[in-house]
């Protein structure tokens, strides 16, 4: 307590002496905590919470809902709402409304004039109209990786910031109806400076176990990381998910009664109505802790019209609250999340302390929303690769200045793509739950916004390189096309990588010539090979090309830089090694030794050759059979909900039909499961981890049975139940199958009731060994078995899931015979202690991937390589945003990737000087923000939360501070964000 009192004590002054300074000034903005209702402490006081929760696209596209375009869907049309609410919001001023979504405001906003702009203005500095979350859109918690919902908030609160200022800067967070929530979302949350969070969705099983508890608010300590209070976040369970108490629901999709107050009239129910709402709000009393109560009054696409709800909510304050006369302790006024949290922090309780997640989701027994974590793999991908793209997009922005943006390319902007991320990062969008025609909206948004940046990369390039020669993207080399290469005797390929350290990465470019002489840009030969292109990857290109070959190498790239290759073909037509058909005992480099079954043709072992670690390995391909509805429930597979029939997984085949292809680059064994399941397992001379490149679909339905495709590794690893699982890409969780750490599970799905959402890395692990896998999208994973791990790697569905989207999820694909999926994983074998210093920036590598682009012909820059830095970073920082703000200010956050206690050699604090950073840049002057930069690190003040058992803190180390005003220290897993005041050097 006494340490309580302390921390309060300066948060007391500041709320003391903003009352001050605002009393002379009558004018003077009363926005935020400043605006809220006067409540009455010894009545029970209901927050009535007018709000629309407002998809950025699902059954219907973001631009469908904006317009209420294609009502014959969903009858929704946001700028009706907005109309709407405002005009009501004048009638009263008690009258409140909290808004959510940018990218939906920003459209209305771009729209309005001069007046209107004004009106609103006003309400918003009267906290009449209140931003809440404020990001662009309220994103998915499961599938998201964290450097793009950073960016998607980022723009939200920076329009609301420029726009109205302090008053629309975003007090909570609210992630009503995400479908689970993610600790490093909570955690991100915090960093931004919101002081509370509020969602609608929980396990069902938890929600109940929480209310019985009264333990439905608490504070979430969300990293193990940052030292407390940094990533603490009080965090409330909504009472109805985000709906109004049964009976109180006024919009005009409804059909509750309205208040009929007219005693002369028919149907008289004030009285009745009164009852049933005191009713109502003492039972939801009960489950919470304090005097204050809050009531979610709307829902999806709400508020069209919102006289009737407005209408029939002025009634019922007035009604209810004209009871007091008679005793009644029931005091109920509109009001905002914001309002209702400050009454919670002024009531001086303590609060329970989660410290793990909320997944899996599950709104009944056999009703796990755990089908989303790999739903639509393909957008996950293509979402994935356009945060690479993005984020070297921003940075050559930078490096390459004006001339970027309009330089010998034309013009070029990184704002469509910016944009077109934000809305990906929807609950809706990455997520895999959206219709089908909207999964293809948000692709050709993300593809326009790809023609935009490739143009500003071209522009830099030029600038940096000193070459303008015509210069092209190769976007399915994962699919060998790409016409340039096949067409060249001699062409230039430019390698730009996004990271802060050097890189090494291995390419295969589809080509027609056998031999090539492949230069660097110092002249230095580097060693190539030609393999004939797989059946496989023929069967997915089609006609797209019909090059035979592809030529593979490993490529270097300077740290936030490039490199140029020069790459001629050889007269020799010399057929490249044949491929053999007999798999061999085993493959290896100086780094690993991997082990098959002679007989099968399936991988066997692994051997770590460095540290002579070894575990038995076997992998292979299943699926389970999509549920249709059973007699214990009728609820099916769909695009959020998995649910296999049984709980054995069918196999795929035992035996594949092998190929093998051994040179001095690369060894793959090519395995060709079936007509629609294929992998290569590969190995790069170079390389310290295995790749298993998994080819999946058209997935076959001709047998009416949907299907969830899964890879299995099994190994020898002494497992106990346990696997770890990545949140949002960031830190690591513990999972334990059939286990919840905070309550006591009845599990009734033992698969699906075991799947956990990952971004980029999973791992099992035992005293000696620890087994990392590095994807390249989001999925989901689970360990059934000891020692074992299973990803979901696609699905095709028969059946929608009833939960709205009214599709079953089968994608068709590009042939319109179902779509086909190709991904990649890494494994990688050390020990539990060191494992943390591969798959960090293996991890890295694989969402900040680099970029290649080609030119025709020999070259002609006068800038074959470049670095835009001064000097690599240290090993444990990340560069996580390079990116223009103003003319002369660049934003820049910079990241410690380790965990606390994870690897000893990087888990340290480590310094950087910010102005000895950049090679082209002079950087003049530097000031700290929130992670959401919006506010000024120096104005950020939280409030303060009491949890009840702060001995789950464990020690840390002692965080380090800055020993400079330009030397800035980054702790275990701190991001630290800065706008540069820059001048090109
Ligand atoms: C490569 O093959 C394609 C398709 O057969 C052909 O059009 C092209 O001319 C070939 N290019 C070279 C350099 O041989
Ligand atoms: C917020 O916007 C105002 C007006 O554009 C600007 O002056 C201020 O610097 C912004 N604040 C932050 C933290 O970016
Ligand atoms: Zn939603």
């Amino acid at each position: 307590m006494a340490v309580h009192k302390l921390r309060s004590l300066p948060a007391v002054i500041f709320l003391l002496s903003a009352a001050v300074l605002a009393f002379p000034n009558p004018k003077q903005s009363t926005c935020g905590y400043k605006s809220c209702p006067a409540t009455k402490p010894s009545m029970l006081n209901v927050h009535l919470v007018p709000h629309t929760h407002d998809d950025v696209g699902w059954l219907k596209t973001v631009d469908q809902y904006f317009y209420g375009g294609r009502n014959d869907i969903q009858h929704a049309g946001v700028q009706y709402i907005l109309d709407s609410v405002v005009a009501e919001l004048l009638k009263n001023p008690a009258r409140r409304f909290i808004y959510v979504e940018t990218a939906f405001f920003y459209r209305w906003w771009k729209q309005q004039d001069e007046d209107m702009r004004r009106i609103v203005t006003e309400l918003v500095d009267e906290g009449r109209l209140e931003f809440i979350n404020g990001g662009w859109c309220m994103s998915d918690e499961a599938t998201t990786h964290y450097s793009a919902v950073i960016d998607q908030m980022t723009l939200g609160l920076r329009f609301l910031n420029e726009t109205f200022g302090e008053c629309g800067r975003p007090r909570v967070a609210w992630h009503i109806d995400p479908f689970g929530h993610a600790r490093e979302h909570a955690s991100m949350f915090a960093q931004m400076g919101y002081d509370g969070f509020f969602f609608g969705r929980l396990d069902y099983q938890d929600k109940e176990s929480r209310m019985q508890k009264r333990e439905m608010e608490m504070v979430w300590r969300a990293s193990e990381s940052l030292k407390p209070p940094m990533a603490d976040l009080f965090t409330g369970v909504l009472p109805n998910g985000y709906n109004p108490p049964a009976g109180f629901c006024w919009d005009q999709s409804c059909s509750d009664e309205p208040v009929k107050d007219d005693p002369d009239l028919e149907d008289y129910n004030v009285d009745q109505l009164v009852d049933k709402f005191i009713n109502i709000s003492y039972t939801q009393a009960k489950t919470y802790k304090s005097n204050h109560i809050i009531m979610t009054m709307g829902s999806d696409f709400q508020y069209e019209n919102a006289n009737p709800w407005y209408k029939n909510m002025d009634k019922l304050i007035r009604y209810v609250n004209a009871r007091q006369a008679k005793g009644s302790k029931v005091n109920v006024f509109y009001s905002t999340p914001s309002c209702y949290l400050q009454e919670l922090n002024q009531a001086d309780l303590t609060w329970p302390l989660k410290t793990d997640d909320f997944f899996p989701y599950a709104d009944d027994a056999y009703d796990f929303w755990t089908g989303y974590f790999t739903s639509r793999p393909a957008l996950k991908r293509y979402e994935r690769i356009s945060n690479s793209l993005l984020q070297t997009c921003n940075q050559l922005e930078v490096l390459g200045g004006p001339k970027s943006r309009k330089g010998p390319f034309g013009a070029g902007d990184s704002d469509t793509l910016k944009r077109a991320m934000a809305v990906a990062q929807h609950h809706d969008a990455v997520s895999g739950t959206e219709k089908q025609h909207v999964a293809y909206d948000y692709a050709k948004r993300l593809a326009i916004g790809w023609d935009h940046c490739q143009v500003l990369v071209k522009n830099s390039l030029a600038v940096l390189s000193g070459s303008d020669m015509t210069r092209v993207f190769c976007e399915n080399l994962n699919i060998s096309v790409c016409p340039l290469t096949e067409n060249s005797k001699q062409f230039l390929m430019t390698v730009y990588n996004p990271l802060a350290r050097p890189v090494s990465w291995s390419v295969h470019l589809p080509v027609n010539g056998t031999a090539y002489n492949i230069t660097d840009s110092s002249s230095t030969v580097v060693d190539s090979q030609v393999i004939p292109v797989s059946k496989a990857t023929q069967d997915l290109r089609r006609n797209q090309s019909y090059a035979q070959f592809e030529l593979v190498f490993r490529v270097q790239a300077p740290a936030l830089g490039f490199n140029t290759y020069t790459i001629t073909v050889l007269q020799n037509d010399t057929d490249p090694f044949p491929p053999k058909s007999r798999v061999p005992p085993s493959i290896q480099n100086q780094y690993l030794k991997v082990n098959f079954d002679t007989d099968t043709g399936l991988l066997s072992g692994l051997t770590n050759l460095k540290t002579q670690q070894t575990i038995k390995l076997t992998q292979n391909f299943y699926w389970y059979n999509a549920s249709v509805g059973n007699s214990e429930s009728s609820q099916p597979s769909g695009a959020y909900i998995f649910r296999p029939s049984s709980s054995t997984p069918f196999i795929v085949n035992k035996k594949p039909e092998v190929t093998v292809l051994q040179n001095s680059v690369v060894q793959e064994v090519r395995q060709q499961f079936s007509s629609w399941v294929s992998q290569v397992v590969r190995l790069y001379a170079e390389s310290r981890e295995l790749e298993l490149e998994w080819t999946v679909g058209p997935i076959p339905i001709g047998d009416g049975v949907g299907k969830e495709v899964i890879t299995r590794l099994d190994t020898n690893i002494d497992t106990n139940g346990y696997f770890y699982t990545d949140s949002n890409g960031r830190e690591i969780l513990e999972r334990r199958k059939d286990y919840r750490p905070t309550w006591n599970l009845n599990q009734s799905e033992p698969i699906a009731g075991n799947y956990y959402p990952i971004n980029t890395r999973s791992f099992i692990k035992d005293g000696q060994n620890q087994l990392s896998v590095v994807t390249d999208r989001s999925q989901g994973i689970s360990s059934i078995y000891n020692g074992s791990l299973e990803i979901m790697v696609h699905r095709r569905l028969l059946r929608d899931d009833y939960r709205g989207v009214g599709e079953p999820l089968s994608e068709p694909g590009e042939y319109n015979e179902g779509l086909s999926v190709r991904g990649r994983f890494l494994l990688a074998l050390t020990s539990p202690e060191s494992a943390a210093d591969t798959h960090r920036p293996l991890g890295q590598e694989r969402v900040f991937q680099p970029l290649l682009s080609f030119q025709q012909g020999a070259t002609q820059s006068t800038t074959p390589q470049f670095s835009g830095l001064s000097a690599e970073l240290p090993p444990s920082v990340h560069l996580l945003t390079l990116s223009q703000w103003n003319d002369d200010s660049v934003l820049l956050r910079l990241e410690h990737q380790y965990q606390s206690k994870e690897s000893s050699e990087h888990s340290q604090p480590v310094t950087v000087n910010l102005q000895k950073l950049f090679s082209t840049l002079k950087v003049v002057g530097a000031s700290e923000m929130s992670l959401g930069a919006n506010q000024w690190k120096e104005d950020m003040k939280r409030m303060q939360w009491n949890p009840s058992s702060d001995n789950l803190v464990k020690p840390l180390h002692e965080n380090m501070d800055d020993p400079s005003p330009w030397e800035i220290t980054l702790n275990p897993m701190e991001i630290r964000t800065f706008l540069l005041q820059v001048h090109q050097k």
